[in-house]
């Protein structure tokens, strides 16, 4: 890595080692009553984030929408949601988060817009072989009616990928039916996203975060695969779907348009992929410039993954010229104290494991019967030893908005109240992401634990008051305390530190890496393992004597 890996040598490269808060919008804070929280939320919270020590703030789409998919269907890709609040209100909200030396990261929804959206509506009133349609994926249904879909392709969410507009087409959803793919072989939908990107840097936004970054580039030339022949080519050029060579085109174009800005505008890929070879295009800086790496997502609590996904993702950004992400938790999977919380196996079950799905057998787990088997102490005090090690790493931390509390898992949501698509389209047997999307306690009491003045737009569990950030705030034992402590500190590891790390010898189930004059010992086993010598810089766990307690980290400066 280079001297200007560090963002303290090189303001430009803020991003590199940032640490970036993950907000999502209708959870965080709900300044107008409504139940869905809003930008004035957002914005009369700019204290607690500069206070919590974060770098920037990412925030999940706040576009208008009928929130069929959370807001990932956007109806309007250059506008903010009226129940959400209004251009004006974003900019009050950059402005707040601005001065107080607060990035901001939107999000951008390249794969598809909403079914609502007003170049979708002109595509089904045009009808089919019209311009209009070549802007989506349209095709003829197949059969004497032409009701058939043209694949047997079923979508993400469960269910079919293709949807009939009643004129003998059929259009293509990667996602759910409200969420139609664009054609990027379309010039002019490559030119509608310069005009977004254009128009959200020019409101001063630092930087993107983009949704399915490895999906916009599709083959559909006939004849298409079936999907028994699809399931078998590999993820790829060759794919019809997923990780083509012609991203690399578009990103390209992305990438000029980023470096006409000073600095430039920076960019973060979702791309779940497994050829790892393949994940560092996304991050070179000819491409978006930094991808995710969402190993941990899927990775026990275990030294040993940890350690080989720590060498290979930093051996990646590396290998791209830039660094990597270290992510917990988002708004897609189960908050990871509660999936730390859960046993790695259960008789009678044979995948328990800690994976970023949540079925029905898992949530029984939580709540079935008299005896769920979430420890949630345990889940907590691995949450924080992991966030510890993670934070003293060369490259960016994000963190979704609530697990600086040690929130768990809302697994207990009754199916009424429940929103995901991914639940309706299971049918049911999948109860989606809702879990970790319920909004924010920010008090012991009210109508939605402070979340507003109203309700709050999923049903908060009754041990929220406990999590509140007025209670957090008054202990100084807290999560929320010990997240300030640490991010504090870890600024100055930064500041005071080279980017490369060295690994050091230590015990069975612990790891210990130095990074300059500070090193950083991580307890992933059960029992007690000896505190190497040096000075106690932040710990997770209270240490006894010279031992280093199970599921406890220990940096020492
Ligand atoms: C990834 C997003 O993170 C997820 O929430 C969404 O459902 C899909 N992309 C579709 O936009």
């Amino acid at each position: 890595m280079t001297e200007t890996a560090n963002s303290t040598r090189n303001p430009a490269a803020w991003w590199r080692d940032a640490v970036v808060y993950q907000i999502y919008p209708r959870a965080f804070a709900d300044a107008d009553g409504n139940a869905i929280g809003d930008l004035k939320g957002i914005a009369s919270r700019v204290p607690y984030l500069a206070r919590l020590g974060v770098d920037a703030v990412w925030l999940s789409p706040f576009y208008p929408s009928a929130l069929a998919d959370g807001g990932y269907d956007i109806d309007d890709f250059r506008d903010v949601d009226p129940r959400i609040g209004t251009l004006a209100d974003f900019d009050e909200m950059v402005a707040a988060l601005h001065a107080a030396g607060i990035k901001v990261v939107v999000d951008i929804v390249p794969n598809h817009s909403s079914n609502r959206h007003a170049w979708f509506q002109a595509a089904l009133a045009a009808g089919p072989g019209s311009p209009e349609r070549e802007r989506y994926i349209f095709r003829d249904g197949l059969g004497p009616d032409r009701d058939q879909p043209p694949t047997d392709w079923t979508c993400s969410f469960g269910g079919p990928a293709w949807e009939p507009v009643g004129d003998g087409q059929f259009y293509y959803h990667m996602f759910a039916p409200e969420q139609p793919d664009w054609n990027w072989d379309n010039r002019e939908v490559r030119d509608e996203y310069l005009k977004t990107l254009r128009f959200w840097a020019d409101r001063g936004v630092d930087g993107f975060r983009v949704d399915v970054a490895n999906s916009l580039a599709k083959d559909f030339s006939e004849p298409l695969p079936g999907s028994a022949e699809l399931a078998k080519i590999p993820v790829g050029p060759d794919h019809p779907l997923y990780d083509r060579d012609e991203l690399d085109d578009i990103y390209a174009e992305w990438r000029a348009l980023f470096n006409t800005y000073d600095p430039p505008r920076f960019a973060v890929g979702e791309v779940w992929l497994e050829n790892r070879e393949r994940l560092a295009r996304y991050a070179t800086d000819k491409s978006l410039g930094q991808v995710f790496n969402f190993d941990l997502l899927r990775a026990d609590f275990r030294a040993g993954e940890f350690r080989s996904i720590v060498s290979e993702h930093l051996a990646i950004a590396e290998r791209a010229g830039s660094t990597t992400t270290w992510v917990l938790s988002n708004h897609d999977v189960v908050r990871h104290a509660t999936r730390y919380g859960l046993p790695l196996t259960v008789p009678g079950m044979p995948f328990v494991g800690q994976g970023p799905t949540w079925d029905r057998d898992r949530q029984w787990l939580l709540t079935g019967g008299a005896n769920p088997v979430e420890d949630t102490a345990l889940g907590l005090r691995r949450a924080l030893a992991a966030t510890a090690f993670l934070m003293a790493l060369p490259g960016s931390l994000y963190l979704y908005n609530g697990e600086e509390l040690g929130l768990r898992e809302v697994a207990d949501i009754p199916d009424d109240a429940r929103q995901d698509p991914i639940f309706f389209r299971s049918p049911g047997f999948d109860v989606g992401r809702d879990g970790c999307r319920v909004p924010l306690p920010w008090t012991p009491d009210g109508p939605s634990f402070g979340f507003g003045p109203g309700r709050a737009n999923l049903p908060q569990p009754d041990w929220f008051a406990d999590y509140a950030v007025s209670v957090e705030d008054a202990d100084d034992a807290s999560p929320l305390n010990w997240y300030r402590r640490a991010l504090a500190a870890r600024r100055r590891l930064i500041a005071a530190t080279p980017a490369k790390l060295e690994w050091i010898d230590s015990p069975a189930d612990t790891l210990h890496f130095r990074r300059g004059g500070w090193r950083v010992f991580t307890n992933f086993g059960d029992a007690p393992a000896p505190l190497p010598a040096g000075r106690v810089a932040l710990t997770t766990a209270p240490l006894d004597g010279g031992l280093v307690p199970g599921a406890a980290t220990v940096w020492m400066a």
